[in-house]
């Protein structure tokens, strides 16, 4: 593909006369690819109802065909309209989790493309709670088909410099709306089979869709072979560097103990290292530190891809980060970590 001028359009307001937003959605009306941030991470957007445009983000990301997108609406009409039919537990989710990171895999009827879905009879449909996201859509008049702005395979963009970084020269535009509040992708919940089921967690929960619906939500195994989620099949996440993931011990004297040693051992060897921990590890002679503050899991989820993105610039032997118990919001934070990990280190027993 020839390369483009890629342009960084700052928004400074919501309204439509901001001239920004008004360009932006023109060119995604006139079937140009546009990034635009969510509270998760930055999608890289097109005209649903634009084929050529569809498939333009598939060669922009090196994306392979074969794996759908999730089609981001302004409002729960547009979701519906896509819909074959709605699923009996949609309603009462898009009510209490709408705006926001929530995305809803329901059965497609005929409007929507064959690109867009990859084939599948079911289409994924969110409602972004960013409100730049959601003035863009409804400026746009279309409903946007947008997977995270990155190339295929690597860390999801969470603010512009990112996206330019991965797209730039590749795509018409991002619009720059600051940095991500969330940092993590939504939780994926498909809604097209008998019972409830989580194709990838994120920052809604099992345990709070459960309460919500009152019934039991099943989480999708990740199968390479019969997998649910196209997406589930390939390596995703992952930064050119490789990135050795520290299992937390129970106690934070072992996990302090256990970073340690796996940054001595890789020293000793001549190989530099960057690690990406909680503010408190700052001191334990890293080449490079990126802090991730308090280290709970909502600072995991905001600063992760940021710093991983930061330190594989630097060109180290190895990045280094410590994992968090998988319960919660921490299970999303684990499951692109693990998916991003070339090795996972164990915790010593006992530690
Ligand atoms: O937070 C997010 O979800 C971000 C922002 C931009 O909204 N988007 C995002 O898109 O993460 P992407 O393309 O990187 O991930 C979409 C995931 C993939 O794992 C894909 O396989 C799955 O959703 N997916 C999309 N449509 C599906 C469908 N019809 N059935 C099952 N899985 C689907
Ligand atoms: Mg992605």
């Amino acid at each position: 593909m020839a390369p483009v001028d890629t342009l960084h359009l700052r928004v400074t307001s919501t309204r439509t006369r901001d001239g920004q937003l008004a360009v932006a959605a023109a060119a995604l009306r006139a079937g140009k690819l546009v990034a635009f941030p969510t509270e998760t991470v930055y999608g890289l957007g097109a005209n649903i109802y634009d084929e050529d445009a569809v498939r333009a983000i598939f060669t922009a990301k090196g994306r392979p065909p074969d794996n759908p997108m999730i089609v981001h609406v302004a409002d729960v009409d547009q979701a519906v309209n896509l819909a074959q039919r709605v699923p009996r537990h949609f309603p009462i989710l898009a009510d209490t989790f709408w705006p926001g990171p929530l995305t809803l895999v329901v059965p497609r009827n005929a409007s929507v493309f064959d690109a867009v879905t990859a084939g599948l009879d079911t289409v994924a449909v969110r409602m972004p709670g960013h409100k730049i996201a959601r003035a863009l859509i409804a400026e746009a008049g279309v409903p946007l088909a947008a997977p995270s702005a990155n190339r295929s395979g690597r860390p999801s963009p969470t603010c512009a410099e990112d996206v330019l970084a991965e797209l730039g020269g590749r795509i018409f535009a991002v619009l720059d709306g600051g940095p991500c509040a969330v940092g993590i992708e939504s939780t994926v919940l498909d809604l097209s089979r008998r019972a409830p089921s989580i194709l990838r967690p994120g920052v809604v929960t099992r345990e709070q869709l459960e309460s919500v619906l009152g019934t039991r939500v099943g989480v999708a195994r990740s199968n390479t072979l019969h997998p649910a989620s196209p997406g589930m099949k390939y390596a995703h996440y992952a930064p050119a560097t490789p990135l050795l993931l520290v299992l937390p011990s129970a106690r934070a004297a072992g996990t302090r103990k256990q970073l340690a040693a796996t940054i001595r051992g890789l020293r000793e060897q001549g190989r530099t290292v960057g690690l990406l921990a909680a503010a408190k590890y700052g001191d334990l002679g890293a080449d490079e530190f990126f802090s991730l503050d308090t280290g709970t899991d909502v600072e995991y989820a905001r600063l992760m891809y940021r710093g991983l993105r930061a330190l594989d610039t630097r060109g180290f032997d190895a990045i280094v980060c410590p994992g968090l118990p998988e319960e919660g919001l921490a299970l999303a934070v684990m499951n692109r970590l693990r998916k991003a990990a070339h090795t996972v280190i164990k915790a010593h027993p006992g530690t």
